[in-house]
């Protein structure tokens, strides 16, 4: 008879056994798996992933903005370092075989494979972070797989020029009154036309040359993020308008909306106490999550709900330069006018 808790080696066939009941020898799994990264069980709000690093390789910086994880070590040695941004590692940790890891969400983390041999572990994640029965043969291939998951989730981004002022779908005197030719003319054709001109003179001769948008955001900060940010949050806002706008948003976006506030009256009415709340000059965005699930996100200066994992759907722009000329000191009221405007079905199109 074979003792409960040794489950012999034959045995092991590694797939993703989840959403099932499943019972089986979480060390032999481990020890016998030789990914980079293979989904062994995957729930609705769960994950348990196997990974081996090779001798002198690491898991790869990264961080998880809304998920936490917890990690185990079965063979090896490893060095755990983790901080609050790239550049800041401060926490520096050695981990051998039976250690746990817990890494926060929004932590930067790596772990490195310092020993002689296979570092194994087993990561627990919730909530899901990975397609059901994902196999990374490598780091490489994770690496890969993974902007092609985030260019699927954030297809809604991928469009727009880096280096050009967007064209606008509407007559510059479409948007009166809630915003005026006068409005536009300075908005678009001054602040934004700005911005283009800044980026193009920034990024010239760097790493981000021929970078989209998206990338820059992610990756850079100082006044490269700054114009960026400032130019895929303009094309976005300008590009959610129509004089036909108005009205009610409808299909699954309705539907979430539902869910998350109740009622759209009870989302406008947070969406714009959120954006009147702001201090300064910023942005109040509708955002969604990997599960689609929608929340209200505050962002100051050029932010983006994607240096959050999350992706843009909706946003009003709360810099003074957006509703001064038409409202002046009353924000609220701006905000308020701007429903009028919103065309859902290029909003609905971006959820
Ligand atoms: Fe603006």
């Amino acid at each position: 008879m074979t003792s409960c808790n040794q489950t012999p080696k034959a045995d092991v066939v590694l797939k993703d056994y989840g959403a099932n009941p499943t019972v089986l020898n979480i060390d032999a799994y481990t020890m016998s798996n030789t990914n980079f990264r293979t989904a062994l069980w995957t729930g609705t709000l769960l994950q348990t992933t196997l990974m081996s690093i090779p001798v002198g390789g690491d898991v790869g910086l990264e961080k998880h903005p809304t998920t936490d994880q917890f990690l185990r070590v079965e063979d090896g040695t490893a060095q755990v370092v983790m901080g609050d941004t790239e550049n800041s590692l401060t926490f520096s940790q050695t981990a051998g075989k039976d250690f746990a890891i817990f890494i926060p969400a929004g932590k930067w983390h790596n772990i490195i494979n310092t020993g002689k041999k296979p570092l194994k572990l087993y990561s627990i994640y919730s909530p899901v972070q990975h397609p059901h029965s994902t196999i990374h043969k490598t780091q490489d291939e994770a690496e890969e797989a993974e902007e092609l998951e985030n260019k699927h989730f954030f297809n809604n981004t991928e469009n727009f020029m880096t280096q050009e002022l967007i064209q606008l779908p509407y007559a510059i005197n479409a948007l009166a009154p809630t915003i005026s030719r006068q409005t536009i003319e300075f908005h678009h054709g001054k602040h934004l036309q700005g911005y283009v001109n800044n980026l193009k003179n920034l990024i010239q001769g760097t790493e981000f040359a021929n970078a989209s948008l998206e990338t820059m955001i992610r990756e850079s900060d100082g006044a490269i993020f700054n114009n960026a940010g400032q130019i895929l949050n303009h094309n976005m806002y300008f590009t959610q308008f129509s004089p036909r706008g108005g009205g009610n948003p409808s299909g699954a976006l309705a539907r979430a909306i539902n869910a998350a506030w109740g009622s759209f009256e009870n989302f406008q009415k947070e969406f714009e106490t959120a954006g009147t709340g702001l201090f300064g000059s910023g942005w109040v965005w509708l955002a969604a999550g990997r599960d689609g699930k929608l929340s209200i996100i505050r962002e100051s200066n050029a932010g983006n709900p994607l240096t959050k994992g999350l992706k843009p759907i909706l946003t009003f722009d709360v810099w003074e330069h957006a509703y001064y000329l038409d409202f002046q000191n009353l924000r609220a009221n701006h905000l308020n006018s701007l429903w009028k405007i919103v065309d859902w079905n290029v909003v609905e199109s971006r959820y």
